[in-house]
């Protein structure tokens, strides 16, 4: 029998929160790891962080306690550290970027991999909201560049976006494909517009609650209640707190610009007016609720008064139908297939069901756009039409 082929070796850039949660993936899958960070400290901090990552996942495969230590430390070997992102892109078989979310940065780090790695490499960014053909746009042989969108925490999230460019070559796709489905992740394939899947399909799980709050319609509490009675582990409004606000504010803005600015997407003034506060949620103390300690306490004052004149199942419409009305929309865009659209907002949002299975459910896509009529969402409604 012909030996096995060796597991790729995987580069990394940016030893941070994404960086060294992936490199961990790649460490339990066997693989070697070259890591690169401009910052001598982050690389110590991602290998304290792969090591306590590792020691966690090995608890959770049941290892003998004994056997614990030998199993991170044999996986922790095949860590290096490369001086430079040349010597990186000289010996890596698939490298992925995680380093900041800047695309002058970005492009120069690509710039540097390109000339330096071999032709079949394979060049990733994980961005999160820039554009991948602008990062390739960079390099000398763009069709080798690709975005693999791997969520946060990167070794729980099973979600990866596969995000192909009109001039990604069709081999390097299906080699991060498989190396990602080799990782236990599942990958599903997206179109290089704003948002990917996830963060734009689900935008109105957050900003169609915000509107029905701007509107005196319902309290940050009634959505939410609404939303984890449909099964939802948490609401919007938590949801935001949690991300943080200026994060959730920064990907709809992202999401709105990019698309040219639709009204249905449209950023809410009350997130606007919340970070100007220095309310950003959680990691504050306070957002549309307060925390202390780290534990929520109550609704923030400014939203205690809030009314809510809508039944909870026309909140829960309101944002599940909206998020349904986006998928069709995104579909009909050629962003993804309907199945890993479905599957993406399961794995990457928590969603109980897909847009497209809850369509089905609730008896189809014209039952779907009549309820969103009578809901008074008309703008939605249309997203829903047939556009052939
Ligand atoms: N944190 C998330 O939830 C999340 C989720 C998905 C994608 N992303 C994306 O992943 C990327 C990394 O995010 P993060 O949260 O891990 O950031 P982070 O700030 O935790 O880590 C970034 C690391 O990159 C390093 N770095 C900066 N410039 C560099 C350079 N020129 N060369 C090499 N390293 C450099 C920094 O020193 C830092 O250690 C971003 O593009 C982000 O948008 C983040």
């Amino acid at each position: 029998m012909p030996p096995e082929p060796a597991p790729a070796i995987v580069g990394i850039v940016g030893a941070g929160t994404m960086g060294a949660g992936i490199a961990q993936l790649a460490l339990e899958h066997g693989h070697e790891v070259v890591l690169h960070d401009v910052d001598d400290a982050a690389i110590d901090r991602g290998r304290d962080r792969i090591r306590e990552g590792l020691g966690r996942r090995a608890r959770r495969l049941a290892l003998d306690p004994a056997a614990v230590d030998a199993w991170v430390d044999g996986r922790l070997a095949g860590l290096r550290q490369a001086e430079t992102l040349a010597l990186l892109a000289g010996e890596a078989d698939v490298v992925v970027e995680a380093a900041l979310e800047d695309l002058a940065l970005k492009r120069e780090i690509f710039r540097a991999l390109d000339e330096s790695a071999e032709a079949e490499t394979v060049l990733a960014t994980n961005t999160s909201a820039l554009s991948v053909s602008a990062i390739a746009e960079a390099v000398d042989r763009p069709e080798r560049v690709i975005g693999l969108h791997f969520f946060n925490p990167a070794p729980v999230m099973r979600l990866v976006e596969v995000v192909t460019t009109a001039r990604t070559d069709s081999g390097a796709a299906e080699r991060a494909t498989a190396l990602v489905a080799s990782w236990d992740r599942t990958p599903v394939r997206s179109a290089d517009s704003p948002g990917f899947i996830v963060n734009r399909v689900n935008r109105p799980f957050t900003i169609e609650a915000l509107r029905m709050l701007e509107a005196g319609e319902a309290s940050v509490e009634a959505v939410d209640a609404a939303i984890r009675q449909d099964g939802f582990p948490m609401g919007p409004f938590e949801l935001i707190d949690l991300a943080g606000v200026d994060v959730n504010l920064a990907a709809a803005r992202g999401v709105w610009e990019g698309l040219g600015r639709p009204e249905r997407l449209r950023p809410s003034a009350i997130q606007e007016r919340l970070v100007e506060a220095g309310h950003l949620g959680r990691k504050s103390g306070e957002g549309f609720y307060r925390y202390v300690h780290g534990r929520r306490v109550d609704v923030a004052a400014e939203f205690a008064a809030a009314a809510t004149t809508l039944d909870a199942d026309v909140i829960r419409d309101r944002i599940v139908l909206g998020v349904a009305g986006e998928a069709w929309t995104a579909v009909a865009e050629n962003v993804a297939t309907a199945a890993d659209i479905d599957l993406a907002l399961r794995l990457g949002a928590a969603h109980p069901i897909g847009p497209f299975e809850r369509t089905e459910r609730r008896g189809g896509r014209a039952a779907v756009r009549a309820r969103l009529e009578a809901l008074g969402r008309r703008d939605v409604a249309l997203l829903l039409a047939d556009r052939q």
